[in-house]
């Protein structure tokens, strides 16, 4: 809190009162309205959250203007440089960078809890082969809660963290496990010598009736894929997680609410999406059919991968994304028409006024289903991807909040429905 302030006057009522402004490490300060309704008799109205700041946390930064996204106070562009997932889980989830020891624990105590209670595969088994793996993890993970319930004491910190552990290790093992149920294969044993990535793709494409070996390639653009994923402030999934969190329901039903929140077409569904348009778009000589739908206000199609709610000039994760994508498919020795329709997608939408003037660019979701794609995950199995690196977010978010204390969330609204009027019998209206 700052000692300057803002004064609102009412000039109906003359009254006036003074704001205080909240003044965070960096970016946009805060006016605290909480006294606005007891004194002036207002609420404020923000549908879409576009003005309003929900929590304090220490977590990560985003800087939408200049393109800035960092974790724990270290830029994104470093810690896909130079770290691994596990490594950032570690930061999101503790705060600071551990040392050698500390990660080597960290590791251990991930390793330690991959595998799911075999029960739980009856519960994957119930779904029809064809179920989307979204729906599934949403209810296998909310399930979860009732294998640890009893056990757990939200007031005490170490059983929350272990919460919060279990979910990092068991969302590889869960995801894989839907992916199999799909594909008729038996469920997949982690096997804890692998590092998080590779285990995750073996767990995926391993079969008992041949020798499978994780590809390097794979296992590195996994890791990069899911360091950009792993949080991202109050989105809209973990603003779910934070809310349902508010309430003291349990980890795993909060993070179960974040992954039905995830998989909407304009959050984490979008990876899905840009692929699905891609594939309509077919050939490089319908896009600017296709651009010319995305600008027709009577047309409800969007160019998927396009657009951010906080980036407004480039999204720094696209970036990186962008740059992995050739990479990727260089090192596998593979083209895809797709990524060649992608790019002229991007070069002529990044040409046109109304994406410039409207400040649309292409968003992390535009280049990673590209990857995805490459690496032979299919398309349905995108937003699980996104899921399970977001979980650590999710984890990481709830924690700050049950530290922290928050009330329960509880918006207002505006209610412009019908006066108070009475009741009339059936025989009268
Ligand atoms: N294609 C065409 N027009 C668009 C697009 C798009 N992708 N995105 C926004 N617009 C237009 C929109 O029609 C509106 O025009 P007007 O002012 O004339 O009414 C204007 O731009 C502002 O749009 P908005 O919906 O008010 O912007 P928002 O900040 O509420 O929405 C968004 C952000 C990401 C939901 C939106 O840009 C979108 O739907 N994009 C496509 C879906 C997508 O790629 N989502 C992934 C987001 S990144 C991953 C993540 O973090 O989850």
């Amino acid at each position: 809190m700052s000692d300057q302030r803002v004064t609102v006057t009412d000039e109906t009522s003359g009254k006036s009162l003074e704001l205080p402004i909240i003044k965070g490490t960096d970016g946009e300060p805060c006016l605290q309205i909480k006294a606005l309704p007891s004194t002036l008799g207002y609420f404020t109205y923000d549908p879409g959250y576009t003005a309003t700041a929900s929590c304090t946390s220490k977590i990560t930064f985003i800087d939408g203007g200049k393109g800035i996204l960092r974790y724990r106070g270290y830029p994104i562009e470093q810690l896909a440089e130079n770290s691994s997932f596990l490594e950032v889980a570690y930061l999101l989830l503790e705060g600071e960078l551990p040392t050698a020891d500390e990660f080597k624990d960290f590791q251990q105590d991930i390793t330690y809890h991959t595998m799911i209670h075999e029960r739980l595969k009856s519960f994957i088994g119930g779904f029809h082969y064809d179920a989307h793996p979204m729906a599934m993890m949403a209810g296998v993970v909310g399930s979860l809660a009732a294998f640890y319930h009893d056990k757990m004491d939200m007031e005490n910190p170490e059983h929350r963290m272990l919460a919060a552990k279990r979910m990092i290790a068991k969302m590889p093992t869960i995801a894989a496990a839907c992916y199999r149920h799909h594909m008729g294969w038996p469920t997949a044993y982690p096997n804890n010598s692998l590092n998080y990535t590779e285990n995750f793709l073996d767990m995926m494409f391993s079969v008992p009736t041949e020798e499978y070996k994780v590809s390097k390639v794979a296992a590195k653009a996994f890791d990069l894929l899911f360091i950009l994923h792993a949080d991202h402030e109050q989105n809209a999934s973990t603003s779910t997680v934070r809310l349902v969190g508010s309430t003291g329901a349990n980890p795993y039903a909060s993070v179960a609410a974040g992954i039905s929140a995830l998989w909407g077409p304009a959050h984490g569904g979008a990876n899905e999406a840009v692929l699905t348009m891609l594939d309509e778009i077919g050939d490089v000589s319908r896009v600017g059919k296709f651009i010319d739908r995305a600008k027709d206000k009577n047309d409800p199609f969007r160019l998927m991968g396009f657009g951010h709610r906080v980036y407004k000039n480039f999204d720094p994760r696209a970036t990186l994304i962008r740059k992995a994508a050739y990479e990727v498919l260089e090192e596998l020795g593979t083209t895809d028409p797709l990524l060649e329709l992608a790019m002229e997608l991007e070069r002529i939408a990044l040409q046109d006024d109304y994406f410039i003037s409207k400040k649309l660019y292409p968003n992390v979701d535009f280049y990673s289903g590209i990857i995805y794609k490459a690496l032979g995950i299919p398309t349905s199995m995108f937003t699980v991807m996104f899921a399970i690196a977001r979980t650590v977010g999710w984890v990481s978010q709830w924690l700050e909040q049950e530290e922290v204390g928050t009330p329960i969330g509880r918006p207002r609204q505006v209610y412009a429905g019908a006066p108070e009027r009475d009741y009339i019998p059936v025989q009268s209206r």
